[in-house]
């Protein structure tokens, strides 16, 4: 969580920050600041609220003409969100500046010693702890910045990707990581950091993805110097070409983030299946799996560890892997299988699902399991990102930069990929017939083509929203291949809407929920023709029986189910397992306008942050 930016170079660097910093206010955004060095002194602004709320103070403010400057946009770990405790954070000197993204875990003790040492707290925070920790090595070692902050970081626990300032090195930036992400860009004579690359993405394709502790000193007069913070030795960096382009972090015309990733899913659903299905050759390549796949094929059990959207991707993966390879499946959060002591065999497979790839918790797992011997196979959608680099294989889901807190696109892409995988594993473990196979490859190559027409429904989900957006509770039903969709549908509308949603499976409803049923409840049923399709039906007459109101997921031309719902979305048939991806479309639509009439912050909900890279 919370947004980094820092600029060093020629330009004026505040106008690069705050554009910035806007764009990575998907990971938090309750409190947001920016130091300046003008060439004499320093300018720290900062405020509770959004970056927009910045915006305007700095343009209260007289003019400040700097090329160098650091900036944040927070989500609270320690201390509210209010001014004093937003970012940057200042030294006891006021020399040195520092943003934070991550949490320092021993901060109380290190506090208290330097309390004793004289110094003064003005914030709850634990990074300005860790700047006077840096003020303090520089006093007792009087050594440089670069080598100040990395003995400061050596006495740390925790996660951190910090940029550092100072006042008396008006010329350097000194940036370093742990758990958290950092991107460089490589300008011509200037240099970007951030949390990702999307704030430099019009001004260089270059980019450096620091590496875990790994520390850079930034100079625009000199080349970046890379070091290893645990020893001196100096890394060559690589630089990589970056793939995404200014459109792709645009809204590109629509109201909000999530919409346009809702409207993407057909192209991003291609996008995933391109080069990897070959539906007329009757083939499914993923050439991360070609060296591993017996790995695959001779595993005991399959673990999969996810968090939020990404682990009801690993639900659906769940029945697509067992149901084509036999192969025993589990699937857990991964903040609780990382804090059980988990048995993990030597020929288990971990496959680790993650949007962001940067998830402390599935990075904890993937830790967990690597130390256990087990092969990690990663799903992941940002490229470069932690946990794509830390598994020992993947595939990357290309479903383009997804910027709305809630996960749309990542969702349909996980389980597109997921269900390759699983196909391809039972046609060469010969658990999926080559005749079965071939069937479920055309039908997969059709599923873009039958989201496009689902969201062709937009206008009749927008008229059913409103009459529930003032519901306070609401249910989703669904089995088998549905249930997790069922989960999801419940996750985005809590998450956009703040109506509380549970999701169960349909024929759980009788052991309890059903209780809660009555006129003003509102009951989301998926009750496709495939799975279930009869049993789905009994549940939807024991809700209507109770006075319920039902919105139904159907399968087009459905007759039995339209005479009991109050209303029904139709999807085009499909495979029982491709419904997922389907299914889930309605329902994204219907959160989504039920949140925007109910006058929520759609892209921005509260409380919440797009990586949660802190426990
Ligand atoms: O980046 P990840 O997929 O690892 O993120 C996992 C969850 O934090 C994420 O899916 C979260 O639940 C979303 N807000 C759901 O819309």
């Amino acid at each position: 969580m919370c947004g980094i930016v820092a600029y060093i170079g020629q330009q004026q660097a505040s106008p690069i920050i705050i554009k910035g910093l806007k764009r990575l206010e998907y990971r938090g955004y309750d409190s947001t600041g920016i130091s300046l060095y003008d060439g004499t002194e320093l300018h720290t602004i900062k405020t509770t609220g959004k970056v927009s709320d910045l915006e305007a103070k700095f343009q209260g403010h007289d003019p400040i003409q700097a090329t160098i400057g650091i900036g944040h946009t927070r989500w609270a770990t320690h201390g509210v969100p209010n001014d004093v405790n937003a970012h940057p954070q200042t030294s006891n000197s006021g020399d040195l500046v520092v943003v934070h993204n991550g949490i320092i875990e021993n901060y109380a003790s290190l506090k208290e010693e330097l309390i004793q040492r004289g110094y003064t707290f003005s914030s709850d925070t634990d990074t300005e702890v860790l700047v006077n920790l840096i003020e303090d090595v520089q006093r007792k070692e009087k050594v440089k910045l670069g080598k100040a902050v990395q003995i400061a970081l050596t006495q740390v626990v925790g996660a951190y990707a910090i940029v550092v300032f100072d006042n008396k090195k008006p010329n350097e930036l000194v940036a370093a990581r742990l758990g958290s992400p950092l991107a460089i860009g490589v300008g011509e004579g200037e240099f970007f950091v951030a949390s990702d690359a999307t704030p430099f993405i019009e001004y260089t394709k270059n980019v450096i993805y620091l590496e875990e502790e790994h520390l850079a000193i930034i100079r625009c007069d000199r080349d970046i110097s890379i070091r290893k913070i645990t020893s001196d030795k100096v890394i060559k960096p690589y630089i990589e070409e970056l793939q995404m382009s200014l459109e792709n972090i645009q809204k590109g015309g629509y109201d909000h983030f999530m919409l346009k990733e809702i409207f993407e899913q057909p192209q991003a659903i291609r996008d995933t299946l391109r080069g990897r299905l070959l539906s007329n050759e009757g083939v499914i390549t993923l050439s991360s799996l070609r060296e591993h796949e017996n790995k695959f094929l001779k595993a005991r059990r399959i673990l999969i560890v996810a968090c939020g959207t990404s682990w009801h991707a690993g639900l659906v993966a769940e029945y697509l892997l067992e149901k084509f390879t036999r192969i025993p499946v589990e699937v857990e959060y991964a903040s609780e299988f990382r804090y059980r002591d988990p048995i993990i065999f030597s020929d288990d497979i971990i496959i680790a699902i993650s949007q962001s790839g940067e998830t402390a918790d599935t990075l904890a797992a993937i830790n967990i399991a690597k130390e256990r011997g087990a092969f990690v196979f990663g799903v992941c959608n940002v490229v470069g990102s932690s946990i794509s680099r830390l598994t020992d294989a993947g595939c990357y889901t290309h479903a383009g930069p997804e910027i709305g807190v809630a996960s749309t696109k990542a969702f349909t892409t996980q389980i597109t990929v997921l269900s390759l995988l699983a196909l391809r594993l039972g046609m060469v473990k010969g658990t999926l017939s080559r005749s079965e196979y071939q069937q479920h490859l055309v039908e997969l190559e059709s599923i873009p083509d039958k989201v496009s027409e689902i969201l062709k429904q937009e206008r009749l989900i927008k008229e059913v929203a409103s009459s529930f957006k003032d519901a306070n509770n609401c249910i989703y039903l669904g089995r088998g291949y549905n249930f997790p969709v069922a989960l999801e549908g419940a996750l985005k509308l809590k998450e956009i809407s703040y109506i509380h949603a549970e999701g169960y499976p349909a024929a759980e409803m009788k052991h309890g929920p059903i209780a809660l049923i009555d006129e003003q409840m509102p009951v989301v049923v998926i009750a496709t023709k495939k799975g279930h399709y009869d049993k789905v039906v009994s549940n939807i007459s024991e809700i209507k029986s109770r006075k319920g109101r039902i919105i139904a997921i159907v399968s087009e031309g459905d007759v039995r189910v339209k005479e009991l719902a109050d209303y029904c979305i139709e999807i085009p048939e499909s495979l029982e397992c491709f419904t997922p991806i389907l299914t889930t479309i309605p329902l994204q639509l219907l959160s989504y306008y039920i949140a925007v009439q109910r006058g929520c912050n759609v892209d921005q909900p509260r409380n919440l942050a797009k990586s949660v890279t802190v426990e």
